[in-house]
């Protein structure tokens, strides 16, 4: 059985087939799914999927992106909704240099404060980096994230940066990228990390794996993203999907 660990039905993207979604997801045998919701609509829409579907479980947090519309609010209210027994970690978090709504030093602080919230709810925090790996890294060690740890969600650095975000309790999680023909070095990296350190998710609508890049992607694509893990490990696929399936349930603490 698959788990995609990062999903994110609650977008405009799946608003008029969902049901349809969700049955091919089944059909490829993803048995699991995490929502990622990180702003006030895709909170509240990640809410109303995990109350709807037994097999669909929340993340919420505040993308480091809207960093500069996240008020105390915001942050109390992720915390009340983070005692629901379906959300099981806080995100998805961390810096984003590549867009430029919100100040880096914005970014950092709201960054910070969701670790510290993390702690304090004692749950794992779902990285996101763009082009901000250096301080991403002194961030998680400065707060000890590896308190709680977590995932590097769609990771795409280098195999140290993978060991010392492995070395603070952090998981490796590949996506569609991993797919891509001409994805030489996310292949190298992935097929150096440990088994009980990965994870595979399909970031949908985003990041379509190969062959159908381009498309909208969805949950039932993550058998293309563990079929090339399995190539890359020389293994079978049942076996990565049994792997991964079990490190996820570990993290999210599912029963
Ligand atoms: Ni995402």
């Amino acid at each position: 059985m698959l788990f995609d660990t990062h999903a994110h039905l609650n977008a405009e993207q799946f608003g008029e087939d969902l049901e349809e979604v969700l049955n091919r997801a089944k059909e490829a045998g993803v048995s699991n799914i995490v929502v990622v919701g990180f702003d006030r609509p895709t909170i509240e829409k990640t809410m109303e999927l995990i109350n709807q579907y037994d097999n669909i479980y929340g993340c919420i947090g505040w993308h480091p992106v809207d960093a500069i519309d996240m008020t105390d609010n915001d942050l109390r209210w992720i915390e009340e909704l983070s005692q629901h027994q379906k959300i099981v970690a806080l995100g998805e978090m961390g810096l984003d240099y590549y867009w430029d709504k919100s100040p880096k030093d914005i970014q950092q602080e709201v960054f910070r404060k969701q670790i510290q919230l993390a702690k304090k709810v004692k749950l794992p925090i779902v990285i996101h980096n763009r082009e901000a790996t250096e301080d991403v890294v002194k961030i998680l060690k400065e707060e000890n994230a590896s308190d709680v740890g977590g995932i590097m969600h769609c990771f795409s650095g280098s195999i140290e940066i993978a060991k010392e975000c492995m070395d603070m309790n952090f998981y490796i999680s590949f996506g569609g990228p991993v797919t891509f023909k001409n994805a030489r070095k996310p292949k190298e990296v992935a097929k150096e990390i440990p088994l009980d350190k990965i994870l595979i998710e399909t970031d949908c609508p985003y990041l379509t794996p190969h062959p159908y890049r381009g498309k909208r992607n969805e949950p039932a694509y993550v058998k293309l993203v563990a079929q090339q893990i399995a190539e890359l490990k020389e293994m079978t696929l049942e076996e990565i999907a049994e792997i991964t399936h079990n490190n996820a349930k570990k993290l999210f603490n599912i029963m």
